[in-house]
C-alpha cells in the first residue's frame, strides 16, 4: 500500500513542496474512503521529545494520513520543532500535512520551523495545494476578525486596515489553494477556525482572536468536503459551516476528553 501524491502547486515562502518520492503509492485506495488523523495545538516544547510519540504509532497503524493544525511548538523556535519531528521521524509512517499556527510564528522564525518539518517528510501548507490518493489538500493558517455581522471591517486606523488585511489575504489564498485542486473530495486544512460554533467553551472576548467568517466564505463556494482546524483549545469538536460543511476542530486538549489527543474521520 503506497500514497499517489500529486503536488498541485506550490507559492509562498514556508514549506516548498518538493517531495514527491516521500509517499508511497495508494493508487489503490483513490475510491476508498480515507481514513483521516488530525491534531492541533501539540505545542511542542524544548524538552517535549517523546509526548506524542505513542499516538503517531497508534495513528500510523489506524489512519491513512496524518494533518497538523498549527500551533505545533510552543515558542516557535527551530529546536522545538526539532523535538517534533523527532517523535514524527520515529513513529510516523503515513503522509502528513501540516499548516503553522500562531505559536509557529512567536519567534520570528516560521520558514526555519516549516523547513524542519520539511526535511523529515511532513508538506507544510503556506496557501497551497496538495492531492493525495484522489483527495485535495487546501491548507493555510488562516487569522482572526471575527465572525458574521460582528466581522471587523477594514475601516479607521492603519492597524486596524492592516489587520484586516491580513485575515482577507489568508482567506484569499485558501481561495486559490481550493480553486487548484480538481478532486471529487477537497479538504480545508486551517489552524483559526471558519466559524464560530466550534469556538463555544472559549471565553466569547476571544473570539475573533480564534478565527474568522472570511475563511468560510470559499469553503462554502468550493463546496469543500470537510474542514478541520486548531487554535480553540476549550472549543467543541464538531460544527458545521452555513451550507451545512462538517468543521472539525482537532485542538488536541479539546480532544483529550475523548481519551484520545487526536481524531480520524474518515472521508
Ligand atoms: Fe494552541
Ligand atoms: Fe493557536
Amino acid at each position: 500500500m503506497g500514497v499517489m501524491q500529486t503536488i498541485l502547486f506550490a507559492v509562498g515562502p514556508v514549506g516548498s513542496v518538493h517531495r514527491e518520492q516521500r509517499f508511497r503509492c495508494l493508487r489503490q485506495m483513490a475510491k476508498e474512503a480515507l481514513r483521516i488523523a488530525a491534531t492541533a495545538d501539540v505545542h511542542y516544547a524544548k524538552h517535549s521529545r517523546g509526548m506524542f510519540h505513542d499516538a503517531f504509532a497508534e495513528i500510523s497503524s489506524s489512519a491513512d494520513m496524518l494533518l497538523l493544525c498549527g500551533d505545533l511548538t510552543d515558542y516557535g523556535l527551530p529546536e522545538e520543532a526539532q523535538e517534533l519531528v523527532a517523535d514524527i521521524r520515529a513513529a510516523v509512517r503515513i503522509p502528513t500535512i501540516a499548516v503553522l499556527g500562531n505559536h509557529d510564528f512567536e519567534s520570528g522564525q516560521p520558514e526555519l520551523i516549516a523547513k524542519v518539518l520539511d526535511d523529515a517528510g511532513v508538506n507544510v501548507l503556506n496557501g497551497e495545494a496538495i492531492e493525495i490518493a484522489g483527495v485535495g489538500f487546501a491548507g493555510i493558517a488562516g487569522f482572526g476578525g471575527g465572525f458574521g455581522r460582528r466581522m471587523l471591517n477594514a475601516w479607521g486606523e492603519p492597524l486596524i486596515k492592516q489587520f484586516v488585511q491580513e485575515s482577507i489575504s489568508h482567506a484569499v489564498r485558501l481561495e486559490q489553494a481550493l480553486a487548484k485542486l480538481q478532486s471529487e473530495k477537497r479538504i480545508a486544512v486551517l489552524h483559526y477556525s471558519p466559524i464560530r460554533a466550534t469556538l463555544q467553551g472559549e471565553d466569547p472576548e476571544i473570539y475573533a482572536f480564534l478565527g474568522s467568517s472570511r475563511l468560510e466564505e470559499p469553503i462554502n463556494r468550493f463546496k469543500v468536503t470537510a474542514v478541520f482546524h486548531g487554535h480553540a483549545h476549550n472549543g467543541i469538536l464538531d460544527g458545521k459551516t452555513s451550507t451545512g460543511i462538517p468543521v472539525y476542530n482537532v485542538s488536541a486538549p479539546a480532544l483529550t476528553k475523548t481519551g484520545k489527543p487526536y481524531r480520524i474521520v474518515e472521508l
